[in-house]
């Protein structure tokens, strides 16, 4: 089965079972100060787990875009990836338990044919210093639809120890693994995040494939979270039900059922085949590849799969707006294409490859992605400049590294300069190091380490800064600065015009960031009306409500930013956040929006534009705050 056919009886299986199917979102999260990159299914469903109404009702299903940045260097195995795509079905305080695990193990083994008897799964062990139970009543649901098939299932309390006895298919886990929230364990949490007991389902590709025997944990008995790679998680059904407080865990107003599960691993139990790269959508790069280098996926395997994968989440990234940029989310940008680059190096390419490569993606994905379909050019024209500009690094990189061999002095490269190679001219150390040895040099390399050590210490140190506060404790800061945008999107239309929509939306406690596309610099004339505009709104204590409305409802009563990826169905209902009052005829702003906002604009001080500026492509970002 390819692909597409998987996500599509997903989600097909879904809507059967009266689930709102929804468009992916953004890999860039809208309005979430917590983090770069949509990184799962759930990221865009957080306020609604926390009991804010979704417009689309109380089961929703997606096939959602996923960025995972800390995957970078894990990419190389077989089911490793930075992009994936997340198959997602939500329970808003309806169904749980019982239909979760029912509808998995139906729609596994009779809607994909795979077998049962390659299935396992493991659930939540309990935790009696949170209160937490062990999740008992999900073993005994696994145990009966096992039966169902004639399978014993036994279950397994500590796998991880005695590896896993005869029989057993059914496997208690502690909070490492069968706990879930977005911060990982419940002692990592911060308080007002969401979290959950899950239970994960398992494929086993076979203890004949002897995968394990390569792996570095072979001196330890093989159970199916042990990593050797025999078993691939292949969803995850966590049971979102509790948020945590200063002194622990509380229970949510509503029992929530948060699924994931990654459709390239389940794509590839389907095809029995353990390499994720080997799926229908990477054949026409690695064919791009092959006619490009002469060189086959089977003898040169870590190459490809590093390319396919940088140049695949480069390729959606791109069409999700962010450009290759030394700063936030375009700088993981500009690293995937630098190191697919390096690696189709490694290959012996030397035309340039990353939009070629790009270009077979956006092929394979324009169905099911159109907005990134829509976005080609854009994507192929960052893309060629990106590489263009890496080879470039590349020369002055090897003009210094020319230097360094020339210099006097044993045959020797200190780390300070290694390091400095890599910083100043993108010049990653492998290759460092690659050309000292053919020199006959040697780098310092405990130096190097300590150099990058010393560095990346320094940029957490900046990054915990940028994303202090977190969800909870920022709220009522957010949610003002929430509303100020849809004032200062409403005031920028009605100076610049109707070509003003909000391209991307960044809120942290400190201040809002806007981005819109328009051709040049803003005048100070023009800031001062957006300002006087938006403050204006403020001194005439606007209330702000929403009402629920169809899709043409919302567009006759003039609402803006209907943003299409989000909103699948015409006739379905969305919000529409409106601030001011109708029956006065005095609406300042409306807009579709998930909320929350605040209920009156004198509640939000005084408005200031900060900064106004280019971010490239056409685009201007606007940054203020409230005081
Ligand atoms: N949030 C869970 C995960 O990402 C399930 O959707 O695994």
């Amino acid at each position: 089965m390819t692909i597409s056919e998987i996500r599509e009886q997903y989600l097909k299986f879904f809507a059967d079972h009266d689930h709102a199917i929804l468009p992916s979102a953004s890999l860039v999260p809208e309005n979430d100060p917590t983090t770069l990159f949509t990184g799962s299914g759930m990221q865009p469903m957080v306020s609604y787990l926390l009991g804010e109404p979704h417009p689309r009702g109380v089961r929703i299903s997606d096939s959602q875009k996923c960025f995972r940045s800390g995957d970078i260097d894990e990419v190389g195995d077989n089911r490793h990836t930075t992009f994936f795509e997340m198959l997602g079905n939500w329970s808003l305080g309806d169904y749980f338990k019982q239909e979760q695990i029912s509808w998995m193990f139906e729609f596994l083994t009779n809607r994909l044919g795979l077998d049962p008897q390659n299935l396992y799964v493991t659930v939540f062990r309990g935790n009696t210093e949170l209160n937490i139970p062990k999740d008992e009543e999900s073993a005994a649901l696994w145990q009966s639809l096992f039966a169902s098939k004639n399978i014993e299932a036994r279950i397994g309390e500590d796998s991880e120890k005695n590896g896993m006895g005869p029989g057993e298919r059914i496997f208690y886990y502690g909070e490492k693994k069968n706990w879930w929230s977005r911060m990982g364990v419940p002692s990592n949490m911060a308080v007002g995040e969401p979290g959950g007991p899950d239970t994960e389902m398992f494929w086993d590709f076979g203890a004949n494939r002897q995968l394990h025997e390569t792996s570095v944990w072979k001196e330890e008995p093989c159970h199916v979270n042990c990593d050797c790679g025999r078993f691939v998680e292949i969803g995850n059904n966590v049971f979102m039900q509790y948020v945590k407080k200063e002194n622990g865990f509380q229970e949510l107003s509503q029992r929530n059922v948060d699924f994931g599960g990654g459709l390239e691993r389940i794509a590839a139990a389907v095809n029995g085949d353990p390499d994720v790269f080997r799926m229908d959508v990477f054949a026409p790069a690695i064919q791009t590849l092959l006619v490009m280098s002469g060189k086959q996926y089977e003898t040169h395997t870590h190459a490809f799969r590093v390319i396919l994968d940088h140049l695949r989440a480069a390729t959606f990234l791109i069409g999700d707006g962010v450009n290759p940029s030394n700063k936030d989310q375009g700088y993981f940008v500009r690293r995937l294409i630098r190191r697919a680059v390096r690696f189709a190096h490694q290959l012996n390419i030397s035309e340039n490859v990353c939009a070629k490569i790009g270009a077979t993606f956006i092929d394979v994905y324009a169905d099911a992605y159109p907005s990134l379909s829509a976005a080609r050019e854009q994507v192929v024209i960052e893309l060629e400049k990106e590489e263009k500009k890496f080879q470039q690094t590349l020369k002055q990189g090897m003009k210094k590294f020319v230097e360094l061999l020339n210099q006097e002095g044993e045959k020797k490269i200190s780390g300070v300069d290694a390091f400095d190679l890599v910083q100043s001219y993108g010049f990653p150390i492998e290759l460092t190091q690659e050309l000292a040895q053919e020199n006959g040099f040697v780098i310092d390399i405990e130096t190097f380490k300590a150099e990058k050590e010393k560095h990346q210490a320094l940029s957490r140190a900046g990054s915990e800064q940028k994303f202090k506060g977190g969800l909870a404790d920022t709220s009522e800061m957010s949610v003002k600065y929430h509303t100020a945008t849809h004032l200062l999107h409403q005031a920028l239309r009605q100076v610049l015009g109707d070509m003003v929509v909000q391209k991307g939306s960044n809120i942290t406690p400190e201040r809002l960031r806007f981005d819109f596309p328009y051709p040049e610099r803003l005048t100070e004339d023009q800031l001062k009306q957006v300002e006087g505009l938006v403050n204006e709104a403020i001194l005439k204590k606007l209330p702000v409500h929403f009402e629920m409305l169809t899709l043409d409802e919302a567009k006759a009563r003039g609402a803006i930013g209907l943003f299409t990826d989000k909103y699948a169905e015409v006739g379905d209902k969305v919000k529409v956040y409106f601030v001011g009052d109708e029956a006065m005829e005095d609406v300042f702003s409306k807009e579709v929006c998930g909320g929350p906002h605040v209920s009156n604009t004198s509640e939000l001080g005084k408005f200031q534009i900060q900064k106004e500026e280019s971010i490239g492509s056409g685009l201007r970002r606007i940054k203020a705050i409230l005081s």
